[in-house]
């Protein structure tokens, strides 16, 4: 469910025309709708309301601060890789007990930045993470909560990229060790072992990985119960698939259902990590076709937009659906869209049937919410698009479009080349 919708012929995000917002922002530009936004977190958290729970949405899939604000004032926290995401979930008011620290290779000032913030729980990944954050939570006085984050060796039969939960993944720790490590950090002075934690994948259109993985983390709850160590929170993770093109992933009630029914544990804490669900489909990257051409072989649509803007499907092939702003009659005809990056791997779909498109028509690249402007970079020295959400009969521009000056922040001449 989303609110891009076509009402006259024209594209619409919620009350207000895409073209219009286009014609006043400029191109590329990512347009989100703040009523799909709230409607997704809602379902989300809406699902898990009968058990106590915390929604930690995963910030990597798009993190403008404004977003941020929105889920923070629904009562969400944050799940944070970086000492940067943990700036920005500050700055947007996410408040720090609702906040968890994933990520397999934290720095000693990312740790010190999140023990004086006093968040929730260090998801923590290698046994030389534990020893260091003892060390330096002793330093600063403290006592760092954690989780282990398993490794539980479930399939998520999602893209290889975005695996984390397998073995030969560089995620988490071995579940077959994690006992082992769990003696060791309740053994040290200045950790207080407050949970268990996982994430096996993300893009999952099945529940059944969820459930195997939640299987493996009750028996090691149990045995740490029996070994005197007790936990509080249960964190699942994220990875909670969308439609892109025919997937049929299940709906947050379903995947919640299935977890709850494996819960006995009343007295655990579920926190759950989403990110793509909740802002994939509430987002679309809007782009101008500059040119088009034909060569013997194929037809390509030469958009504004490149890969720099969406790597999605140069990096992973992943599908997004392309769409006109404006509806025609225009034939379909089969063509590649692509950008104007110096790479042949520049393209935002191959081999697609889409209206003949033609210059200056304005295109929807829908689905882009997540891991779109958050994987966005300045290749080709291109500044980065602009944010804009719309609500109702109105829009915002929450991050403005770059300029050539940002471009070269920072950047400076040595003495010896100032001649
Ligand atoms: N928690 C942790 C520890 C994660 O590593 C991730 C995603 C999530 C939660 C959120 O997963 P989600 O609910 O969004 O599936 N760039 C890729 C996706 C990478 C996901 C990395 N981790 C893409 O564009 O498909």
């Amino acid at each position: 469910m989303h609110h891009f919708v076509y009402k006259d012929g024209q594209l619409y995000c919620e009350e207000v025309p895409v073209s219009k917002i286009a014609g006043e922002v400029g191109t590329p530009l990512y347009l989100y709708s703040h009523a799909t936004l709230r409607q997704h977190f809602r379902a989300f958290d809406g699902a898990f309301s009968d058990v106590p729970h915390l929604t930690c949405f995963a910030m990597k899939s798009n993190s403008n601060l404004a977003i941020l604000r929105l889920f923070a004032l629904e009562g969400g926290g944050a799940d944070i890789v970086s000492g940067g995401e943990l700036y920005r979930a500050l700055r947007a008011g996410v408040e720090p007990k609702k906040i968890v620290y994933s990520g397999v290779g934290k720095t000693v000032e990312d740790m010190e930045y999140a023990l004086r913030s006093e968040i929730l729980m260090f998801n923590v990944e290698s046994t030389q993470e534990i020893m260091l954050l003892n060390e330096i939570a002793g330093r600063l006085g403290k006592k760092a909560p954690i989780a282990i984050r398993v490794n539980p060796d479930v399939d998520p039969e999602t893209h290889p990229y975005i695996s984390t939960g397998l073995k030969e993944n560089k995620f988490g720790i071995d579940i077959g060790k994690a006992l082992e490590d769990y003696t060791l950090a309740a053994g040290l002075r200045n950790l207080r072992v407050a949970g268990v934690s996982c994430h096996i994948g993300s893009q999952l259109t099945r529940v059944s990985p969820f459930v195997d993985a939640l299987q493996k983390l009750k028996v090691l709850i149990g045995k740490l119960r029996d070994s005197g160590i007790a936990v509080e929170y249960l964190d699942l993770g994220g990875g909670l698939g969308i439609t892109y093109n025919k997937e049929e992933p299940p709906h947050p009630r379903e995947y919640a259902e299935a977890l709850k029914k494996e819960l006995d544990e009343k007295d655990l804490i579920v926190v759950l990590e989403p990110g793509r669900v909740i802002t994939g489909n509430a987002g679309i990257l809007v782009t101008k076709v500059l040119y088009v051409k034909s060569t013997p072989e194929k037809k390509f649509v030469i958009v504004d937009a490149a890969m720099n803007d969406l790597i999605r499907p140069s990096l992973y092939g992943s599908f997004h659906g392309i769409e006109p702003v404006k509806l025609s009659e225009k034939q379909r005809v089969k063509a590649d869209v692509v950008g104007p990056i110096c790479e042949s791997t520049d393209f935002l779909a191959k081999d697609r049937e889409m209206v003949a498109f033609e210059t200056g028509d304005l295109v929807a690249v829908m689905s882009a919410g997540a891991y779109g402007f958050s994987m966005s970079s300045n290749y080709n020295s291109r500044p980065r698009a602009a944010e804009v959400l719309g609500k109702g009969d109105r829009y915002y521009v929450i991050r403005a479009r770059e300029n050539y000056e940002d471009l070269v922040r920072g950047e400076n001449l040595p003495d010896f080349l100032n001649v």
